[in-house]
């Protein structure tokens, strides 16, 4: 068995096989076009990797994705270091290929060649939705996760935000968020934040339904930034640098009133420790498990943290 970093023709070839998966409700031929769109962006061009573990006479038995972030580590000088981390997205055994540890070995094999590759490597991260049973095995460390969920906002809006931000701003909002004050954090540059809205954009041509107006908000020196999940109904909050409970408030009924007028569902913030006491205030809002997308981590060098000590915005996932 070996690994290949895969070409142009079988990254095509594993899109036909992943629809079974992740296709629903786009058809195939618009699943296509999504993979083919979200290749061409400007952040997965700048990194992104499919990867297929095959056996020796060339039958691919299982794949992935990697995509590069931007992380910091601290050292023991408190210096912080930048490098890279590398999302692991898109597992995908074959029904027929399942229950052999392919998988397990390709999450092997990726890690021990993005460890021998790649010298600024710092983490890679996966978003398990099939629990962290799987992953551990090959040394990933999942970090509990819950969601808050808050009802879109049809009525008057009682905190107003400074200005709505449109796709343009990313970089300027992005500049504007405090990074986290941690051992080790990671962070997305504005092309992987785009990416997100590029979904967005992608899924709201094919289902023919409209975006929201704005994709963020800012008040004061707070800011948020969120993307529609068109297939669930909901908008999810991507980032959020809340200064205060005040703040917190404004942008997070900024994001429900545009969800309301987006027609969308709900508005759902991945829990992070520095803002849920805020959020966990809110009347409206509820706190529920996460159903999938589980953060998991595995060190590619030394001097990590534990993965519970690791932040995880949802801008973060892919
Ligand atoms: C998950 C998946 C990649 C595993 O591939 P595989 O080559 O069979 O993996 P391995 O043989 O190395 O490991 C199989 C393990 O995954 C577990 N697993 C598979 N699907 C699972 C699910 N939906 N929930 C929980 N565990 C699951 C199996 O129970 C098995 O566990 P065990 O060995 O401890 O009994 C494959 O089932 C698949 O492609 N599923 C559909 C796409 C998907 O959900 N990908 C994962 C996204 S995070």
């Amino acid at each position: 068995m070996h690994l290949v970093v895969a070409n142009e023709a079988q990254k095509a070839e594993r899109d036909h096989l992943t629809y079974a998966a992740w296709g629903s409700p786009l058809t195939v031929e618009q699943f296509l076009q999504r993979e083919l769109r979200l290749r061409a962006h400007a952040w997965s061009q700048d990194g992104m990797r499919t990867w297929l573990l095959c056996d020796d006479a060339g039958q691919v038995l299982t794949s992935c994705e990697t995509f590069r972030t931007h992380s910091f580590l601290r050292d023991s000088e408190c210096q912080s270091t930048p490098g890279d981390s590398f999302i692991i997205a898109s597992v995908f055994t074959e029904t027929a290929l399942r229950g052999h540890g392919h998988a397990t070995r390709l999450m092997d094999l990726v890690a021990s060649e993005l460890e021998r590759t790649e010298p600024r490597a710092q983490a890679a991260v996966l978003y398990s939705d099939v629990g962290p049973r799987i992953y551990g095995r090959s040394g990933y460390r999942e970090v509990p996760a819950w969601d808050w969920h808050l009802p879109v906002l049809g009525g008057p809006v009682l905190h107003k935000v400074d200005s709505l931000l449109e796709d343009k701003d990313v970089p300027a909002a992005l500049a504007r968020m405090r990074r986290p004050e941690v051992p080790f954090f990671m962070w997305p540059g504005a092309e992987q934040v785009d990416w997100h809205l590029e979904r967005e954009r992608i899924y709201a041509e094919l289902l023919r339904r409209p975006r929201p107006r704005a994709c963020g908000a800012v008040v004061g020196a707070s800011t948020a930034m969120w993307a529609m999940m068109a297939r669930h109904g909901e908008l999810v909050v991507l980032m959020l640098d809340a200064r205060s409970e005040e703040d917190a408030a404004a942008l997070l009924e900024a994001a429900r009133a545009q969800a309301h007028k987006a027609g969308l569902s709900k508005v759902v913030l991945w829990e992070e420790p520095d803002t849920m006491p805020w959020v966990a205030r809110l009347p409206e809002a509820s706190r529920e498990a996460r159903d999938g997308s589980l953060p998991m981590l595995r060190p590619l060098r030394e001097g990590l943290p534990a993965a519970s000590d690791v932040p995880f915005p949802r801008a973060l996932w892919a």
